[in-house]
């Protein structure tokens, strides 16, 4: 059974038996909580925990997942990928346990084919009840159901959330793979197809049980991959429908041919999979970036960088894994379709940025190699580790495996310490600001945060609580100074959300300050930046402030535009055009 037909054999089924086809959501999830969407029970999380009435009782889909955790994993072994597709049916207090073990066996057996005797279904150790329904109500034979601990059957989304004692199916794939005795000896050969999780508790962040959540749910996971690989009975992955032809492609861009050596398939595999992976996490709007999800796609784009270059091949070949990804899997995903000018954009120029310093970071590494092994030394500085990290923009796990393939081990210890070292540093530039702002902090001490009018009225009168100026706190200032202002209250707008500060003049009874920029500072005070044009200005001193009412209007108009502007983009771009921030 080919991808597309094990995909559409699954929704189906779950149709004819009363579910609703719900499509995947976003890989960029909705719940703050997560980092990417790594199941597909995440968009029902609010049915489960209660917290929303589901507009049905049961569901089923085809859902983009993502597990950053396997990211290591991928390439070195048969059977993970960072992104797969997971096909599911949820219950939110409508059926359970019987009913899913149930359609479950059917559809394995009687929908895709599987020989019965092939099976085996473990369950959570103290569930009994399940034991018995796969035993009497089903029909496997008790010696092929197997207790496991809560490590392997207790699932939880490993952040506060529905969780719950599950039960799984897997395939014997014979004994070509490994020895026998079920999936607790060996899940290379007992191959995990199914998991069905009988959603009960709530768990808090730690995954420890908190109580009952409100009613008994099913939450099924069965990731298409695996069961393609199973079906089409292909030793790994790779071989199946969904990936061979991403093999394929990276075969045909290195000149290299698949099965022949093992250090060569790993890159081939990686290039496949992360080629594939970052493919769906761009369409959905992940950008590269240095932190949360930005980096996993970043780190993922170097390494498809590093294992091309390491097969000989210079050139950008993104593309050509965007280009096969669309070709697989448009059809299923037809935002892919629309979204593959973006991707091949924004894949396309952090190929390029990182190619550049790609190759002086690898002349570094390399001399380094060579001195460790001149020195005998089987480890890579953690200083190296760094220096590759903040100047040419190698992650560690990167420089951890090349540094593996040239028979080192990296000073992880000494890379984190100086990592720490760096961190502390930027906290204690960040603490003590620059100088002015911890004059301005003394000012907010005793001023108290500035009362802003400016929502309401464009002057008003009040009183100057604070000057610095050259850098202190003065008590006067004259014409020509360069001074910072604060009032006790004020209608200028201070810069923020997007918009510039005011413009506008400050007057006091002997004198004038042009006011140029008006900024937030510590302690909710509002700092007016400007000149004196003319006279004396003196703390504690009355005054009038007047906002330059035609430029705040004109700032006022342009920022209510590039939200407009925003939200048209996104109509005509796609739900991807992200607006990263504004100076108007
Ligand atoms: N939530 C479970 C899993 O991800 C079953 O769907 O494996």
């Amino acid at each position: 059974m080919q991808a597309d037909q094990i995909r559409r054999t699954f929704l189906r089924f779950f149709e004819e038996r009363g579910h609703r086809v719900v499509p995947s959501s976003s890989l960029i999830p909705a719940d703050p909580t997560l980092l990417l969407t790594n199941a597909g029970m995440n968009q029902f999380k609010p049915y489960f925990l209660g917290l929303e009435q589901p507009p049905y009782p049961r569901a089923t889909t085809a859902q983009k997942v993502f597990r950053a955790v396997d990211i290591e994993n991928v390439g070195h072994t048969a059977r993970h990928l960072t992104f797969f597709e997971m096909l599911g049916n949820f219950s939110f207090g409508d059926y359970f346990k019987k009913e899913a073990c149930a359609w479950a066996y059917e559809l394995v057996t009687e929908g895709y084919g599987v020989d019965q005797d092939r099976l085996w279904v473990t369950v959570f150790e103290t569930d009994d009840e399940t034991i018995d329904i796969w035993a009497d109500e089903v029909g496997i034979p008790r010696e092929r159901i197997v207790r496991r601990g809560r490590e392997d059957n207790f699932w939880w989304m490993h952040v506060a959330g529905p969780s719950g004692p599950c039960s799984e199916i897997f395939v014997d794939r014979g004994p070509e793979y490994g020895p026998d005795g079920g999936p607790a000896v060996d899940e290379e050969r007992f191959l995990e197809i199914w998991n069905v999780v009988f959603m009960q508790n709530e768990c808090d962040e730690h995954g420890n049980v908190k109580g009952e959540l409100p009613k008994k749910n099913i939450d099924t996971g069965s990731s298409l991959e695996r069961v393609a690989m199973a079906l089409q009975n292909k030793a790994t992955l790779f071989e199946t429908d969904l990936l061979r032809p991403l093999v394929e492609t990276a075969e045909s861009i290195s000149g290299r041919i698949y099965g022949q050596d093992d250090t060569t398939d790993v890159s081939l595999r990686i290039l496949a999979e992360h080629g594939r992976a970052c493919t769906f996490l761009i369409a959905d709007g992940v950008l590269p970036s240095n932190e949360g999800r930005g980096y996993v796609l970043r780190r993922m784009l170097r390494k498809v960088v590093t294992h091309a270059r390491r097969l000989g091949v210079e050139r950008p070949i993104m593309s050509d894994f965007v280009e096969r990804t669309v070709d697989v899997m448009g059809e299923a995903y037809p935002d892919l379709v629309s979204n593959k000018p973006f991707v091949l954009q924004v894949a396309g120029s952090e190929e390029e940025r990182f190619g550049a310093t790609y190759r002086q970071g690898i002349v570094l590494f390399e001399s380094e190699v060579e001195k460790a092994k001149k020195e005998s030394s089987q480890a890579l500085p953690g200083s190296v580790a760094f220096r590759l990290h903040d100047t040419h923009g190698f992650p560690l796990e990167l420089t951890v495996e090349v540094a593996r393939d040239a028979g080192l081990l990296v000073d992880t210890d000494e890379f984190a310490s100086l990592m720490e070292e760096q961190r502390r540093r930027a906290r204690d530039a960040a603490r003590k600001g620059g100088p002015v702002e911890s004059v301005l902090a003394e000012v907010s001490a005793v001023s108290g945060p500035t009362d802003f009018l400016g929502y309401e009225r464009l002057s008003s009168e009040g009183r100057l609580l604070g000057i610095v100026a050259d850098g202190s706190i003065s008590e006067t200032a004259h014409e020509g100074d360069r001074i910072r202002v604060v009032l006790d209250r004020t209608p200028f707008y201070a810069e923020g959300g997007g918009q510039v500060g005011d413009e506008g003049v400050i007057r006091t009874p002997g004198g004038v300050i042009k006011i140029s920029d008006t900024k937030p500072g510590p302690g909710g005070i509002i700092v007016h930046e400007g000149l004196v044009s003319s006279g004396e200005v003196r703390q504690g001193e009355e005054m009038e402030a007047e906002v330059d009412v035609p430029r705040r209007q004109a700032t006022a108009r342009s920022h209510t535009a590039t939200h407009v502007l925003h939200h048209t983009i996104r109509q005509f771009v796609g739900e991807h055009a992200r607006q990263a921030g504004s100076l108007v």
